[in-house]
């Protein structure tokens, strides 16, 4: 996907952008959940928004550092000496059309004549952390989350997705980046975006066009979970041949570099089913319903390499399967495997970037050493032939997200009641490692490992303390 037609048009508007730490913000809290066959288990945690989206500022001074789309070059005079002079202020989260609600979070477009197509990037933090990404391990485990995409029309896209970012946003590995996951740094993705003001604690300013992109990308392994509006739906796996956030420049950021920009895609429609999703279609995006994705593993223990992603779509009560190819070359499924990859590339892709750069052994390694999860909202770009919103559409364009659960497979969605199906038990031959619900004696770090009702392993790893943030809830926390 490209994701970058927002940041295009935010670059003119935004006061600023950096890398040491400006004025102090609250992150927006949001509670989700960690499932198993004995049930779920809530976690308070909070999103933060990405560093792209803060003013910058000289540190000790109200001099911007970034105004209407260029770089303050008088500061800038280097990337070393721009990320050491320049700050990012907390966010103004309500301005950027962020607002949550316990389980909800609500993400508006945004467009007015003061800021016009601003979107807005998330990122799920640790529950009782300020500072780090949560990192999710999503094999032999599922995903799901309640949509409700009626106010998001075609061109305008809501997305869920897993992408590898260092957990602390890259304050380890990069000494001159000192704001880190608090305030939203450390992005990438497999596009490999320029746009990225900071990246490996140093400013993009090389090159730095009126396009809004700099010399620089941010290349890692990518699973978009949901890409969507009322009009189109798609899950996506992009891999890369770089195993954590790697910066690129030159050919290593396009199509034949580091990425799989174009990934191994499922759209029922493009696929071949134009009457499954849409409104008032099989999935009726008119009304909320809930998107389950499993990592089904080649095991079925988390140890597997995965093998097949799995969706599933629950709405009124009723669990409703995706729908099935039918296209030439494609094998008839409703699920994401090595074949439907092979298959879907010949048929529509010039060539299988997905299988070169690394395909499910890459996601596989990328998801064990964890994902961050990230929430976005975009306009589309031009460039991929969808009718561009209109601007009543886009100062309307908004996406709720509710309800998002991790857990077992089959453990996220359980409890349908009335005309509904009932899940298949789910399966449990595999062990959990989440970081929120590994078992075994000792816990994983940021684990759970206390609180009402909790039954799961209470010993904490060396470095780490179970530290109480709430009585439902405590943690391991690094000491
Ligand atoms: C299902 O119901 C049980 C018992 O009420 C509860 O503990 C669990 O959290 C529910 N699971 C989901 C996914 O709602
Ligand atoms: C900002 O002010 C503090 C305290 O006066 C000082 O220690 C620091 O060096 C200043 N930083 C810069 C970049 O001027
Ligand atoms: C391109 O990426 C590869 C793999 O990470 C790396 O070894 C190589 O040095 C990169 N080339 C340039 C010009 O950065
Ligand atoms: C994994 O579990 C599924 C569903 O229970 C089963 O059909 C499949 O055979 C299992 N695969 C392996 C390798 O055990
Ligand atoms: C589309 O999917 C729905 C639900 O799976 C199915 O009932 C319908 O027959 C499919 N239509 C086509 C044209 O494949
Ligand atoms: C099932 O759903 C239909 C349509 O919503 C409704 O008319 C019917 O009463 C429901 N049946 C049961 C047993 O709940």
């Amino acid at each position: 996907m490209l994701r970058s037609s927002t940041l295009f048009s935010f670059a003119f508007f935004a006061v600023a952008y950096g890398q040491q730490i400006g004025t102090p913000e609250v992150h927006p809290p949001l509670t989700w959940e960690s499932c198993s066959t004995s049930g779920c288990v809530a976690f308070s945690s909070s999103v933060v928004i990405d560093a792209n989206w803060r003013d910058l500022h000289i540190v000790n001074g109200t001099t911007s550092c970034f105004e209407r789309g260029a770089w303050n070059f008088d500061i800038c005079t280097t990337p070393e000496v721009c990320a050491a002079n320049c700050a990012l202020d907390g966010a103004d989260y309500e301005s950027t059309g962020v607002t949550t609600n316990g389980d909800e979070l609500t993400m508006n477009f945004v467009t007015n004549s003061e800021q016009p197509n601003v979107g807005s990037r998330l990122y799920v933090m640790t529950p009782g952390s300020e500072t780090e990404y949560q990192l999710f391990h999503p094999v032999n485990r599922e995903i799901s989350f309640t949509v409700d995409v009626s106010n998001l029309p075609g061109g305008v896209n809501g997305a869920v997705y897993f992408t590898q970012m260092d957990a602390d946003g890259g304050i380890a590995r990069f000494p001159g980046n000192k704001a880190g996951a608090q305030y939203g740094t450390g992005y990438c993705d497999s596009q490999c975006p320029k746009d990225v003001k900071f990246i490996d604690g140093v400013a993009n300013t090389i090159d730095w066009s009126p396009s809004g992109t700099g010399s620089t990308g941010s290349c890692c392994t990518e699973m978009d979970i949901w890409e969507a509006n009322s009009i189109s739906a798609a899950f996506a796996s992009h891999a890369c041949t770089v195993t954590e956030q790697t910066s690129c420049t030159g050919t290593n950021c396009s199509t034949q570099g580091v990425c799989d920009q174009t990934g191994c895609e499922f759209d029922s429609f493009r696929l071949g089913n134009t009457s499954f999703y849409g409104p008032k279609k099989t999935i009726d995006t008119t009304q909320p319903f809930t998107v389950v994705t499993q990592y089904i593993s080649s095991n079925n223990d988390s140890n597997g390499a995965l093998s097949t992603i799995r969706r599933l779509y629950v709405q009124n009560g009723v669990i409703i399967q995706n729908s099935e190819t039918k296209f030439p070359g494609i094998t008839a499924t409703n699920q994401m495997d090595a074949t439907f990859c092979t298959q879907e590339a010949a048929a529509l892709r010039e060539s299988d970037t997905f299988d070169t750069k690394g395909g499910f052994d890459a996601m596989t390694s990328a998801m064990n050493t964890g994902m961050i999860l990230a929430f976005s909202i975009w306009e589309e770009s031009i460039t991929s032939g969808v009718p561009a919103a209109t601007e009543a559409e886009l100062s309307l364009a908004k996406v709720v997200f509710s309800e998002i659960r991790v857990g077992t497979i089959g453990a996220t969605f359980g409890n349908i009641t009335g005309n509904g199906t009932q899940p298949s038990a789910p399966t449990t031959t595999g062990t959990a490692t989440s970081t929120v619900s590994a078992p075994g004696a000792t816990q994983t770090i940021f684990g759970q490992c206390g609180g009402i009702g909790y039954t799961g392993p209470t010993i904490c790893p060396l470095d780490s303390t179970c530290l109480e943030s709430n009585p439902d809830l405590s943690q391991c926390v690094p000491s």
